[in-house]
């Protein structure tokens, strides 16, 4: 095997593109498919990553392919401020269906991620009149001005990149194996969600406060899970005082967890749910969906952008719900959920390294540590694993405030050899780690 195109690329790279924007793997990608990608000297990845939770149907997916070349000759951009266009209008239908709560919806698109959130905001400052957000320690909401001040992590995301965007407060998130006030759950009696309360006295007014922006599993932060009674304390917190609550499903949503919205494990009906990553197969596209009675608030010409809810991205992502629920993807989803569960909980007795093992569904994070009673977290080994994983043909990516936290990410479709030789890889690696 030779390296030569990977290299003269690696190269050009580092002189033509800025190191900004970070390389987690040196792989030069040529193409796709399934759960599997070629770089440009023929060498195959298992792919754990996913494009970072973009590709829950798979790399390529025929029907995705047909859907985008079908729009393509039709037609590529309007703007759907001047010309408005079926895909935009049928997916926002979905979506007003799919997203939990029986009440009338509302759905408007944007580009990526960060960008629903920023409408988010906008959408629940303008409806509620008040200015505050209130977001959490370990949140990632995005790169933007405003999302960038919603994320916690600062280095590598926020240094030198202020001043940040006024009226954000953060509190504690439902961190149980490193409970942020010390305590252990269930004797905790969830004390993380009643702080809202205490928070209101010595952060921000709730009357001040318009929205709550939580990610129903962290994503960045490191696949941190609240346990089962947070949200619904959350909310009711919320709704007492008429604070709106905002889901970020970017990463946990578009069925990442087994279920459409990450949030239905937990039976909470949000008031807006934000959504992109894998809702449009790596088209790119990001949807607010919210009540209709806030949606509808904000004046005509007050939300939008010139390439949002493209045409090709909707009818892209119309091809993913149909693989979704036509291709039973989310039995498949808890299913591989089930398998990886059983296999790191097993690995978690042998390797004292693995210190927790959470998530749901196939959303799911072990949590490397020095040591299981100091929790020292093991960050370099966490690098290393990962590289150890490459070098042996399986993409997986670490998060975590420590970069402690190994996190899988797969395509549903994976077959259950490619998932098995991945996990096999991976136990490799462990051993080589460790020993
Ligand atoms: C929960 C969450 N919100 C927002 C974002 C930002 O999305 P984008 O990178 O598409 O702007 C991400 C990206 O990882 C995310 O995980």
């Amino acid at each position: 095997m030779t390296n030569n195109q990977s290299e003269q690329y690696l190269n050009l790279r580092k002189k033509s593109v800025p190191q900004g924007p970070a390389n987690m793997t040196p792989a030069i990608i040529s193409h796709a498919s399934g759960a599997v990608m070629t770089d440009v000297d023929g060498r195959e990845f298992i792919d754990f990553a996913g494009g970072i939770g973009v590709n829950n149907v798979g790399h390529c997916h025929p029907k995705v392919v047909a859907a985008i070349k079908s729009q393509a000759e039709k037609l590529i951009h309007s703007c759907f401020h001047v010309g408005m266009y079926e895909s935009y209008i049928k997916l926002a239908t979905k979506l007003n269906d799919l997203a939990p709560g029986d009440f009338e919806k509302m759905t408007m698109f944007a580009n990526s991620g960060a960008e629903a959130v920023e409408n988010a905001v906008k959408i629940a400052r303008y409806a509620t009149k008040r200015p505050a957000i209130i977001c959490f320690e370990n949140g990632f909401h995005g790169r933007t001005l405003l999302t960038m001040t919603l994320t916690s992590k600062v280095k590598p995301y926020k240094l030198g990149f202020g001043p940040y965007a006024p009226e954000i407060y953060r509190m504690p998130y439902p961190y149980c194996y490193r409970c942020p006030f010390g305590l252990e759950y269930p004797k905790c009696n969830t004390h993380c969600a009643d702080h809202l309360e205490d928070f209101f006295i010595t952060n921000v007014a709730a009357e001040s406060t318009a929205a709550v922006i939580v990610e129903p599993i962290q994503g960045e932060g490191g696949f941190v899970t609240p346990p089962q009674e947070y949200f619904p304390k959350l909310a009711n917190i919320c709704k007492k005082h008429g604070i709106l609550l905002i889901l970020d499903e970017v990463q946990a949503g578009a069925g990442r967890t087994g279920k459409m919205y990450a949030i239905e494990h937990w039976g909470v009906v949000p008031d807006m749910i934000t959504q992109a990553k894998s809702l449009a197969g790596g088209m790119p596209l990001s949807a607010v969906t919210g009540r209709k009675e806030l949606m509808d608030i904000p004046h005509i010409g007050g939300l939008g952008g010139t390439y949002s809810g493209n045409p090709v991205s909707c009818s892209a992502a119309l091809a993913v719900l149909e693989i979704l629920f036509e291709d039973r993807l989310l039995d498949r989803a808890k299913e591989l959920g089930e398998v990886l569960q059983k296999r790191f909980l097993e690995l978690q007795k042998s390797y004292e390294i693995i210190g927790d093992v959470r998530g749901k569904g196939p959303m799911l994070g072990l949590e490397l540590v020095r040591d299981r009673k100091t929790k020292e977290p093991a960050s370099d080994e966490a690098k290393k694993l990962t590289k150890l994983c490459y070098d042996k043909g399986l993409i997986l990516l670490s998060c975590g405030n420590f970069g402690n936290v190994i996190r899988t990410l797969m395509p549903f479709v994976i077959t259950n050899e490619q998932l098995d030789k991945g996990l096999n890889i991976l136990e490799e690696s462990l051993k080589e780690l460790t020993k």
